[in-house]
């Protein structure tokens, strides 16, 4: 039998057998900077498998890009130092492979889209001709070939008129054709994993919503696993399988998606539903969450969210809370997890 592509792809990093698709493990990162030491991640903990749509959720500033960037290899060092943890994909440890090998994997192995497609693209080349360039490189296809993939990835995004868009430029697209395109250039060294940072923040509500869809059936349809960073809860509502929500560079709260919408179990997953506009509460006022995220440099003693916590009793400075299992399949870094699940 033939050897595929994908094969191909799974073989660029030998893997354990029966290891998860992706899995983070108690990452750590700093910054340096002439401020002072930023604590931006603090034992970040996620696994990701085949065919499942991860949410990472949490305010500007909580390490949902930090952490997308080390998982790449992409991250800003210096001022960034990785301090601890591990990136494992398929069991390999990427934080501990050769440069060469991390190339290998990023892009086939694990590929990025980013929120601001314009700059994302290179505006002096054609679309295609980007997509094109990828596929010549890093696969040795012909012109001729690399093309004709690339007319089917516009294609496969649901951009009109492929074969005239191709030759086309980045400020030729709208912005959210544009994405579309991005999301092409992503696919088109078949990733198992695709991490999508705050795709949609820059288009407008009907377009986030297509966006949204067409990520979510092109991960169906490929069984791939897709992270989709977000700061708001409501566009990932349809789509994701499973949640992290993140606060000061932790993971405070991780469970299936529809338990969590029930029934958050950290009062800053409840802080941010509450203030989700509601279709079905029209005309009720929203409540925000107080205050502000914590600078880096300080971040509180305890429960890093004690301060602005409508729940926070007195443990709550003094104790950081460990990591409960309120819940099969559930996360929740909160001292009062399990009467916020199981409470009456
Ligand atoms: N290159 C950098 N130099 C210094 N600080 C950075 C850098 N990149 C990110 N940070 C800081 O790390 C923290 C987390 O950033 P980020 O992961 O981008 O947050 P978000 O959750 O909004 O994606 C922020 O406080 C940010 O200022
Ligand atoms: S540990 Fe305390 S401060 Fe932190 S979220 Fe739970 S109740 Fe609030
Ligand atoms: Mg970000």
């Amino acid at each position: 039998m033939a050897t595929t592509q994908s094969e191909v792809d799974s073989v660029a990093v030998d893997g354990v057998p029966g290891a998860p698709l992706l899995e983070v493990d108690d990452l750590f990162v700093e910054f340096r900077t002439r401020d002072g030491v930023a604590k931006v991640l603090n034992g970040v903990s996620y696994r990701l498998d085949a065919g499942e749509t991860l949410a990472v959720l949490g305010e500007s500033g909580s390490g949902k890009s930090v952490t997308a960037q080390t998982i790449m290899g992409i991250l800003d060092m210096p001022p960034g130092v990785i301090t601890g943890g591990a990136v494992r994909y398929h069991g390999v440890d990427l934080l501990k492979v050769s440069a060469r090998r991390r190339r290998e994997v990023r892009g086939s192995g694990i590929a990025m889209i980013f929120q601001d497609a314009l700059s994302a693209l290179n505006p002096v080349f054609t679309v295609g001709f980007q997509i094109e360039e990828q596929l010549r490189l890093r696969r040795g296809m012909s012109r001729r070939d690399a093309r004709k993939r690339a007319v089917e990835l516009l294609d496969l995004v649901r951009i009109p008129n492929p074969a005239g868009r191709v030759r086309q430029y980045p400020h030729e697209f709208s912005g959210g054709m544009r994405q579309r395109a991005m999301i092409a250039m992503s696919l088109a060294l078949d990733p198992e994993v695709l991490i999508a940072d705050e795709p949609t923040t820059a288009l407008d509500v009907t377009v986030q919503a297509q966006i949204m869809d067409l990520l979510k059936d092109i991960q169906v349809e490929r069984n791939m696993g897709l992270i989709l960073i977000t700061h708001d809860l409501g566009v990932v509502a349809e789509v994701a399988d499973r949640i992290a929500v993140m606060y000061a560079g932790r993971i405070v709260e991780q469970s299936d998606a529809r338990s969590l919408y029930r029934r958050p179990g950290h009062p800053y997953t409840r802080g941010l539903l509450d203030s989700l506009p509601r279709l079905d509460l029209k005309g009720t006022e929203l409540t925000t969450i107080k205050g502000l995220p914590p600078s880096l440099l300080r971040i509180p003693s305890g429960c890093p969210f004690h301060p602005r916590c409508p729940r926070a009793q007195d443990i709550c400075e003094a104790e950081v809370p460990p990591q409960h299992r309120p819940a099969p399949g559930r996360l929740s870094a909160c001292h009062f997890a399990e009467e916020l699940i199981n409470g009456e």
